[in-house]
């Protein structure tokens, strides 16, 4: 650290010499995440940090958090991103989402897009997110549970929730932990749940497949995949914000939860 933050902290000396010199362990810290985000080489850079800022809480902050680290979106305050390997890559998934996520384009100029690009690099320039808790214990913790009834983890496991091998890249530790504890809060996109009773009098509760205006798919919660005409049913019930995931607040300690948390965290997919 001493090192890095001597190397950061060298363009605060030249613009801002009373923070430095007053500097205590805890201002040298402050003073430097300060100059990760703002370094202002130049005033037309800071121009375009201030632009990218404001279009990033505008059009980003509510999946990846103020600060980059919270959220429905991936965690982008760190140093290495999963898909975003090098600025043509972070363009284009700023530019054009990413197929088959929640991640959406955003039709900006090419000005408004470079300067979101270079916002989105000074979220990676602070310490990397301290999650408590230990990811080998999380994993027994894992094992011990009955997540893979609903989940896939390598070969492993069941259909009706996601797979769980990139969840750490794709989901910040925020929306891990709210998903553990309280799964209706934020289901994603593509977990409708339904519950359907047919003219016979039978009852489902599933995962919509597929819907069109005469007839439904759904998968059960032993993956079975279902499909009828709508005038075969007596009833069907699109449940908006319910989920099939239980929520394990009650059964998990803080400590469990936290190990559970890492170890979904360190989850990042083959690379
Ligand atoms: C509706 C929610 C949502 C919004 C709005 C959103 N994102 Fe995302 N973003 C996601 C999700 C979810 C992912 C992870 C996709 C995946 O890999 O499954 C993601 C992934 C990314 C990635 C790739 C991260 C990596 O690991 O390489 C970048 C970069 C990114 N988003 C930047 C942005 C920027 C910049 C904006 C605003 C212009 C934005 N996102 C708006 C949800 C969102
Ligand atoms: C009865 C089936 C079931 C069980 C058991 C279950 N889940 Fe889920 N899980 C789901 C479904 C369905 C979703 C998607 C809807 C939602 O988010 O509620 C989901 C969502 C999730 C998500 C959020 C995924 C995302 O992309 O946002 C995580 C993380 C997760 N589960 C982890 C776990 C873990 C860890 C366990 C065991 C402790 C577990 N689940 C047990 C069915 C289940």
């Amino acid at each position: 650290m001493p090192s890095q933050s001597g190397a950061l902290l060298g363009p605060v000396v030249l613009t801002q010499p009373r923070i430095w010199s007053r500097a205590t362990g805890r201002a040298v810290a402050v003073g430097t995440v300060i100059v990760a985000l703002w370094a202002p080489t130049s005033v037309a850079q800071t121009g375009e940090l201030e632009q990218g800022r404001r279009l990033y809480e505008s059009l980003c902050g509510s999946c990846h958090g103020p600060l980059g680290n919270g959220g429905r979106g991936a965690n982008l305050a760190q140093p290495q991103l999963r898909r975003a390997t090098d600025d043509q890559a972070l363009s284009n998934i700023i530019r054009r989402g990413i197929r088959g996520t929640e991640m959406p384009g955003s039709p900006l100029t090419p000005s408004q897009l470079a300067s979101v690009a270079a916002y989105v690099k000074t979220l990676g320039r602070v310490a990397p997110e301290d999650i408590p808790g230990d990811r080998g214990r999380g994993e027994a913790v894992y094992a011990g549970l009955d997540c893979v009834r609903c989940h896939t983890m390598g070969s492993r496991g069941g259909i009706v929730g996601p797979p769980l091998d990139d969840i750490g890249a794709r989901r910040s530790a925020a929306h891990l932990r709210e998903a553990l504890l309280a799964p209706e809060a934020s289901v994603p996109r593509g977990f409708l749940q339904l519950r359907v009773v047919t003219r016979d009098g039978r009852v489902f509760n599933g995962i919509r497949v597929n819907e069109d205006g005469f007839s439904i798919q759904f998968r059960d919660l032993s993956g079975r995949v279902h499909s009828f005409w709508k005038d075969e049913l007596e009833l069907f019930e699109h449940q908006w914000r319910r989920s099939p995931m239980p929520s394990y607040d009650g059964r998990l300690n803080a400590a469990q939860t936290d190990d559970l948390v890492a170890y979904l965290v360190s989850l990042v997919g083959a690379p």
